[in-house]
């Protein structure tokens, strides 16, 4: 308790600019800012520390009277918002639990496909990335090739098409934009004309997990592509960065009618739960909170990227709520040093050394990372 409120004071005194920007922001939304630090700081799981909005609170506790029931009409209404946010007709949205279930599904659906056509099929990724669809995959033993990302932490693209060429058969490529860990975006000019020139049996399945986050204009959806009636690409997308709700579980994959047929044929049936859905509904409902969120994120992206280069140690630019940098000496040992000062980093993720993937939590815990990770420099440690 001594040291929570140690850090609070000294976090107070450390107000950066970016922090008292983002008060004032959240002053003239007239919502509240976010409260103190609790320890351990969970830095290491991409979760949304600010929590969801109050309004999904109160909707789920509204809801404990009727968790009696399926919660059909709920997700119907969530389905019907979805397809009205995006203006994509209600069959092309599949509701998962959690995106990744969506993930899953469309990887199992496509193997099962292929498997009935007698063709082979291989998963195609990018690496380091988000690991569930090779996971899956190697579950379902179809063979998964990675390709190392370039110098800068951006696709290979040559190397990822020129492996889907080589193989006699379908290709999911699975690519995360903007990517985990590196928090980077493909352009869309770049991504759009290799899927736009793709053969058909080359599937693309877009992971846009941290889509709401994104900062650089370069990037698109690929629900463009989805609305140009593309039916080798899915996107798919979750509640669990921007709103908060990890915990509750909704993602949802979005295609065209064929494809989300495809994927439904490996999706559980009354996979959505009743908090989850009234939760997600309410989220849809409050601009406020979005705002909020998003506020949050930036603002503690900023007080970060402002640590890190006055440390010298290099970071890519963040568009999503985590940033990738380096630290200097063993990540490791950073690791296990951070958590002995209570605070949970992500890690490393190889074939990347010496760089680490780190959450942004609220501005307030932020604030304490970098007290931390500058006592780490004075120490020689970082
Ligand atoms: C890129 C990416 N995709 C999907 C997920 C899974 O999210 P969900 O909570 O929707 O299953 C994550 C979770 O961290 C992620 O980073």
């Amino acid at each position: 308790m001594q040291r929570r409120q140690l850090f609070q004071l000294a976090g107070a005194a450390a107000l950066t600019t970016a922090f008292s920007t983002f008060s004032k922001k959240v002053e003239a939304t007239g919502l509240s800012m976010p409260q103190g630090v609790s320890l351990p700081i969970k830095l290491n799981f991409n979760e949304n520390s600010l929590g969801m909005s109050a309004k999904a609170k109160k909707a789920i506790s509204d809801s404990l009277d009727i968790g009696f029931r399926y919660p059909d009409d709920q997700r119907e209404e969530l389905i019907g918002l979805i397809a009205k946010k995006f203006n994509l007709a209600t069959n092309q949205i599949s509701m998962g639990n959690g995106s990744s279930e969506n993930i899953q599904a469309i990887v199992q659906a496509l193997i099962i496909r292929a498997q009935k056509n007698n063709t082979p099929i291989q998963l195609v990724v990018p690496d380091p990335t988000f690991n569930y669809a090779e996971l899956y995959a190697q579950a379902l033993g179809i063979s998964v090739v990675k390709v190392p990302l370039m110098a800068d932490f951006s696709f290979d693209i040559k190397q990822l098409q020129q492996a889907a060429e080589q193989f006699k058969g379908e290709t999911i490529f699975y690519l995360c934009n903007p990517n985990n860990p590196t928090a980077m975006i493909t352009p869309a000019t770049t991504l759009f004309d290799w899927i736009n020139t793709a053969p058909a049996h080359h599937f693309f399945i877009l992971d846009e997990a941290y889509a709401e986050l994104v900062q650089n204009p370069d990037f698109k959806s690929g629900i463009e592509l989805i609305k140009a009636n593309k039916n080798n690409v899915a996107v798919t997308r979750t509640f669990s960065k921007l709103y908060g709700l990890a915990g509750y579980r909704i993602g949802y994959l979005l295609g065209t009618e064929e494809v989300v047929a495809l994927a439904e044929s490996c999706m559980s049936y009354d996979n959505t739960n009743l908090a989850g859905a009234v939760a997600a509904i309410a989220s849809l409902q409050d601009p406020q909170f979005e705002q909020l969120s998003l506020a949050t994120i930036n603002a503690s992206r900023q007080i970060v990227q402002k640590a890190l280069t006055e440390l010298g140690l290099k970071y890519v630019d963040s568009n999503a709520n985590f940033i990738f940098h380096q630290i200097k000496g063993d990540v490791k040992t950073y690791q296990q040093r951070m958590k002995e000062h209570q605070i949970y980093v992500g890690r490393e993720f190889l074939p990347i050394q010496g760089w680490n993937r780190l959450t942004l939590g609220t501005p307030q815990e932020m604030e304490v990372f970098v007290k931390t990770l500058k006592m780490f420099r004075e120490k020689g440690w970082v």
